[in-house]
């Protein structure tokens, strides 16, 4: 394939999405529906350009992250007049110009080189992508002349009642040469039916002057499918999301139900990981082998290593999970938390920018917010790291295997010595040294040879 360059046209409001959000911009399986459009271009080696309008600073800060260019069309006069914005791009470009939708989420690259390598295999002027549809209402239909080339495109509001019956439609992905392109872009008018400037009559043009123009029959009518309404897009996204899911599926996950198992595009599964059903996998979330999502779990940005057994209804944000940890069921591990190896986050346990050491363990009905715990440490069932004062936030810091009673308020800033212990439903509200047991509300050391407590 020589040089390419890719248009996207990406103007238009989408009307029917009934949205205050620009239709590019509307997510398909936790990524903007341009996004999954520019990440399958760049899949074949392009340089890019879009075509913004709606919302186009939303949209061309977006695609700058990306490394792709933008051009303004003010007014959306039609797809004509869209690609004509961005005529300078195409009369510095030698060889194939791709153009293609920004709400066509769906076409894969393998589609798209296929259809630019026809056009430059038979020394076509242009490469229209079309497909066999029942129901074509609404799309061009594709005029063929007798050798089976392109002749023109006629739009559904412009088209005769013959025409109309005509069930090859015009996808809206071409690819054209680009000097063809730009010759024939000069001689648009909008005298048609609703007063656009057709970017398909470049193709009864060039069809009159420069050659021929081939058909490039789509065979998966899916990969077509362009988002007009929203009905549109949980199709989309339910076929993206299917594709994913094999995907995981054929590298060696188990994936129980995967109609119900909702993971973005990006997220990583070791081999021999399970992933139970209704169960979200979002944003940067990396998951090692052998470890286990229960259902009804939503893990974002979760990196969560080896042999790590998470059971039913738990959410991890912006976390990091080591090997072998056991959490829930039902446990809420927030933004800024470390759970290290072997650890233990049990049932209805918050736990918010805590790292919670080697072997510890968390198992019931706690809070442990700006917490450092060590090794070995055990928390009793209901303790509460109280971290908040009304005004600030202030941190614990627990040793190694410290034993934590039951129901044990911790009122931060404080720190607890490794080896030390508190007692079933004390408040602890002053440092606990070394090896040292505090009990009672407020907290004093507890001395065994006088079998009571005392100020520490
Ligand atoms: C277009 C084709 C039609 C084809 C159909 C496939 C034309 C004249 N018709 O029709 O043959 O079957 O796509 O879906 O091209 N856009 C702009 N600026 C504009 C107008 C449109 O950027 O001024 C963008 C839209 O955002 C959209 C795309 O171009 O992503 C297609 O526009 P749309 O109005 O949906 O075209 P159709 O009428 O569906
Ligand atoms: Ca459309």
């Amino acid at each position: 394939m020589s040089d390419l360059l890719s248009i996207i046209l990406a103007a238009g409001e989408g009307t029917r999405m009934k949205s205050d959000l620009t239709k590019v911009l509307h997510q398909v399986a936790g990524k903007p529906m341009v996004e999954h459009v520019i990440d399958n271009i760049n899949e074949i080696n392009s340089q890019v350009v879009a075509v913004v309008g709606h919302q186009g600073d939303k949209v061309s800060k977006l695609l700058e992250g990306k490394g792709v260019k933008s051009v303004l069309q003010k007014e959306q006069l039609g797809t004509g007049h869209a690609v004509l914005q961005a005529a300078s791009y195409i009369k510095e470009h030698q060889g194939s110009v791709l153009i293609l939708y920004g709400d066509t989420p769906l076409l894969s690259p393998q589609r798209l080189k296929q259809l630019v390598r026809q056009r430059e295999e038979q020394g076509a002027a242009a490469a229209v992508l079309t497909a066999y549809l029942e129901e074509p209402s609404g799309y061009g239909r594709i005029i063929r002349d007798n050798n089976g080339y392109i002749e023109r495109i006629v739009e559904e509001k412009d088209a005769s009642s013959t025409e109309k019956e005509i069930k090859e439609i015009n996808s809206g992905v071409y690819c054209f040469d680009s000097k063809c392109l730009e010759a024939a872009l000069t001689r648009l008018d909008n005298n048609n039916a609703q007063q656009e400037y057709y970017l398909t009559d470049t193709i009864s043009y060039i069809n009159e002057t420069d050659g021929v123009i081939i058909p490039v029959v789509c065979e998966d009518n899916n990969e077509i499918i362009g988002v007009n309404d929203r009905v549109n897009l949980s199709l989309v996204e339910k076929i993206i999301r299917k594709r994913i899911n094999n995907c995981h599926m054929k590298n060696g996950v188990t994936i129980i139900d995967p109609t119900v198992t909702y993971i973005d595009e990006g997220v990583t599964i070791g081999r021999d990981s399970i992933i139970y059903p209704f169960t979200y996998l979002v944003g940067k979330t990396e998951i090692g082998s052998y470890s286990v999502v229960g259902s009804h779990c939503r893990l974002n940005n979760a990196k969560i290593a080896d042999k790590v057994n998470i059971v039913d209804h738990c959410i991890i944000q912006d976390s990091k999970i080591s090997d072998g940890v056991n959490i829930g069921p039902f446990a809420y591990i927030r933004p800024g938390s470390i759970v290290e190896k072997g650890a233990k986050i049990g049932d209805f346990v918050e736990l918010k920018k805590a790292r919670i050491g080697e072997n510890s363990k968390v198992p019931h009905l706690s809070y442990a917010g700006d917490v450092e715990i060590g090794k070995g440490t055990n928390v009793g069932a209901g303790t509460i790291f109280a971290n908040y004062d009304g005004q600030d936030k202030h941190k614990t810091r627990i040793g190694d295997n410290v034993f934590i009673g039951s129901n044990t308020t911790i009122v931060a800033p404080i720190s607890i010595g490794d080896g030390g212990k508190t007692g079933a439903g004390s408040v602890v509200t002053k440092d606990v040294p070394e090896a040292v047991t505090v009990v009672g509300v407020p907290a004093r050391t507890f001395d065994k040879t006088k079998g009571g407590s005392e100020d520490n």
